[in-house]
C-alpha cells in the first residue's frame, strides 16, 4: 500500500544510480513497492536483473527496469538517458547514489583512486543532475525531485587519511545540493509569466554516518577484515533507514523542502 504523501508517484518514473547493491537497491526496491517505475543503473546489472525479478514475484505495484550504466563514463549516461526519453518520457525522480571510496590519502595516494571518486561521487552526480532537470524541463514536470545521497563526511572532516579525499568529493555534493537549489528557484522564477513564490522541482540530499554495504569492502578492498570490523564496531545503519530518509522527502507536501537529512548511528562517535 502505498504510503501517505505517495500516492501522487504511482507510475511516475525515478532514475537511482547506483542500484546493484546497499542503499541504491534497498531505495529501488521500496520505491518499486510504492508502485514507482523505477531505472535502476550500475555496472552490476545482474544484480539489478535480479531485484527486479524478486520485485515482481513479491506482487509489488511498480516495476524495476535494469539499465547498464558505467557512470564514469559520460557516453553511457547520455545513452541512458536518451533510451529513457524514449522508452519512457522521461525521468521525475533523480536520486544520485552511486558512490564509492578509495583508500588514496593526500600525501601518498594514486591519482586514478582519486579520479575514480571524483567521476561517479561528483561528476556522474551533476551530469544526472543536468539531464534529469532538462528531461524534467521539456515535459513541464513541475513537482520534480532531485536526491543525492550525501554523507556525513560532506560536512566533517574525520582524522583518518583514507577517508580525506572522498570526504572532499561528498562536501562537493554538499555545494552542488545548495547550488542546484538556488539554481532551480532563479530558473524556474525565470521560466513561467506569474514568479513563483517557492520552486517546484527540489533539490534535497540525505547524508548518512556508518550504513553497513558494500562500501567498506569496497574501499579497504585488499583488507576485507578492516571492512568487516567497520561495521562490527557498533550497530550501523542499514540500507532501509536512508531508505525511509527517501520515502519522508518523497511524500512531504509541496510547500516543504527538506534541506538536508542527516543521519548516524546512535553508537556513532565522528
Ligand atoms: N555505506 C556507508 O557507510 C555510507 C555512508 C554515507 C554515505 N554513503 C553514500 O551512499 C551511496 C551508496 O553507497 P553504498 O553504501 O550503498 O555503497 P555500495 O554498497 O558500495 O554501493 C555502491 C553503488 O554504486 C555503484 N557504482 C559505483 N561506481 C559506479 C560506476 N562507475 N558506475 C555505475 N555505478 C557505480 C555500484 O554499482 P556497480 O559496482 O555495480 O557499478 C553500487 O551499486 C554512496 O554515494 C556513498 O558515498 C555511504
Amino acid at each position: 500500500m502505498a504510503r501517505p504523501g505517495m500516492e501522487r508517484w504511482r507510475d511516475r518514473l525515478a532514475l537511482v544510480t547506483g542500484a546493484s547493491v546497499g542503499i541504491g537497491a534497498a531505495v529501488a526496491r521500496a520505491l518499486v513497492q510504492q508502485g514507482l517505475k523505477v531505472v535502476g543503473c550500475a555496472r552490476t546489472v545482474g544484480n539489478i536483473e535480479e531485484l527486479a525479478a524478486e520485485c515482481k514475484s513479491a506482487g509489488y505495484p511498480g516495476t524495476l527496469i535494469p539499465y547498464r550504466c558505467d557512470l564514469s563514463n559520460e557516453e553511457d549516461i547520455l545513452s541512458m538517458f536518451s533510451a529513457i526519453r524514449s522508452q519512457h518520457g522521461g525521468v521525475d525522480i533523480c536520486i544520485n547514489n552511486a558512490g564509492l571510496g578509495r583508500p588514496d590519502s593526500l600525501l601518498s595516494g594514486s591519482t586514478s583512486g582519486w579520479k575514480e571518486m571524483l567521476n561517479v561521487n561528483v561528476l556522474a552526480l551533476s551530469i544526472c543532475t543536468r539531464e534529469a532537470y532538462q528531461s524534467m524541463k521539456e515535459r513541464k514536470v513541475d513537482d520534480g525531485h532531485i536526491i543525492n545521497i550525501n554523507s556525513m563526511s560532506g560536512h566533517r572532516v574525520v582524522p583518518q587519511s583514507v577517508t580525506h579525499f572522498y570526504s572532499a568529493t561528498k562536501y562537493a555534493v554538499t555545494a552542488l545540493t545548495e547550488g542546484l537549489r538556488q539554481e532551480l528557484r532563479e530558473a524556474q522564477t525565470h521560466i513561467r509569466a506569474t514568479p513563483l513564490s517557492r520552486p517546484s522541482l527540489l533539490a534535497q540530499c540525505i547524508s548518512p554516518g556508518f550504513v553497513e554495504t558494500q562500501f567498506a569492502f569496497r574501499l579497504h578492498d585488499k583488507e576485507p577484515e578492516k571492512a568487516a570490523a567497520t561495521y562490527e564496531q557498533i550497530k550501523c545503519l542499514q540500507p532501509e533507514d536512508v531508505t525511509e530518509a527517501v520515502i519522508y522527502v518523497l511524500s512531504t507536501p509541496p510547500h516543504v523542502q527538506i534541506g538536508d537529512i542527516q543521519m548516524r548511528p546512535t553508537e556513532q562517535v565522528t
